[in-house]
């Protein structure tokens, strides 16, 4: 079990008697993949001075972004083997662990912000956070922070209809559905880290890729792709996971000014998804690099059709519970 640094650094008597009054501040270690400017990175950082705030400096967050500690491949083992103490991964990125976190990725699943915020809220949410599988390898879920809808992006032609990603290949982010989804438009898939996206499609070893307008401006991908469809076919989406043994060996009322400050960090963090992105797609529009493709609702339901195989292998996975539990929610 990981122990807790305060613990480690502090404790002269060896005794482990967990203490608020130490002078060194409890470390939590916070890992993430994405700019600084980005969302998640702004909520990030907002969450450290929240903490330092609350706490009195009884806790400090050292936040490490842009995959600078750990990259897509090896943040979630460093949180179980408590390297790093939390981490607010793209929830499909999960699947390692337990196949439902993918529920993210089916195919026109939400139907709009107010949607996924709803679901954030729910009791459903709340299973899939506190699940068996989490708690098995020493992590618990705190929070969902919201990034927003993906949208296809590519360098060869405008994405309009279905057909258009025949021979196509893209860049996916983790697990089973999302080769499924690029299959079922006859496109190839590649997983490929956050860190390595950029490389990969200035090289050309993808042609294309999905993601929310905000990743796409602060990645600058403006300057390797040249098309972009407003698809908002899949959510991208991060939930807070901690290292359960680091958090549970906080001293309790660091651990409670720790929660409010998420809490805090959290409504902050959903304003500016919604914010960030909005602001983001204007930079894409003006960047004058990106030719934009909007769909008319016609066109929306040929992708809509053209992704059902997806639900028709892996509904089970990702459970009819859950999936019928966001869909009560719309
Ligand atoms: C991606 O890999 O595209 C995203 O999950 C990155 C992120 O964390 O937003």
């Amino acid at each position: 079990a990981a122990a807790c640094s305060s613990d480690k650094e502090s404790s002269s008597s060896g005794d482990g008697e967990k203490s608020s009054s130490s002078d060194k501040p409890v470390i939590i270690k916070f890992s993430h993949v994405t700019a600084i400017d980005s969302v998640k990175g702004k909520a990030a950082d907002r969450f450290a001075e929240l903490v330092a705030e609350k706490t009195d400096g009884k806790a400090k967050v050292e936040v490490y972004p842009s995959s600078q500690l750990y990259g897509d491949a090896d943040e979630l083992d460093a949180l179980v083997s408590g390297n790093v103490h939390m981490i607010a991964p793209s929830v499909t990125k999960m699947v390692k662990l337990d196949p439902r976190w993918q529920y993210v990725d089916m195919p026109f699943l939400f139907e709009d912000q107010d949607h996924a915020r709803k679901f954030f809220e729910s009791d459903v949410a709340q299973t899939i956070l506190n699940s068996d599988q989490l708690a098995n390898n020493d992590i618990m879920g705190l929070e969902f922070w919201e990034n927003g809808f993906k949208h296809f992006s590519d360098n060869k032609h405008p994405l309009k209809t279905p057909e258009d990603f025949k021979g196509l290949k893209f860049r996916a982010q983790a697990g089973k559905v999302l080769e499924s989804q690029f299959n079922a438009l006859n496109a190839g898939s590649a997983t490929i880290s956050f860190g390595e996206t950029y490389a990969a499609l200035q090289q050309g070893t993808v042609d294309g890729q999905e993601n929310t307008f905000n990743n796409f401006d602060t990645q600058k991908y403006q300057e390797v792709q040249k098309y972009l469809t407003t698809s908002e076919h899949g959510r991208l989406d991060y939930a807070i996971f901690v290292n359960k043994s680091f958090w549970e060996g906080m001293p309790e009322d660091i651990r409670t000014q720790v929660e409010e400050a998420l809490k805090e960090a959290t409504e902050l963090e959903w304003q500016l998804a919604a914010d960030e992105n909005e602001a983001s797609f204007e930079n894409i529009k003006n960047s004058g690099k990106v030719e934009v493709t909007e769909l008319t609702p016609e066109e929306r339901q040929k992708f809509v059709d053209a992704l059902q195989p997806v639900y028709d292998e892996f509904s089970d996975d990702i459970t009819p519970e859950l999936l019928e539990g966001i869909r009560s929610l719309k």
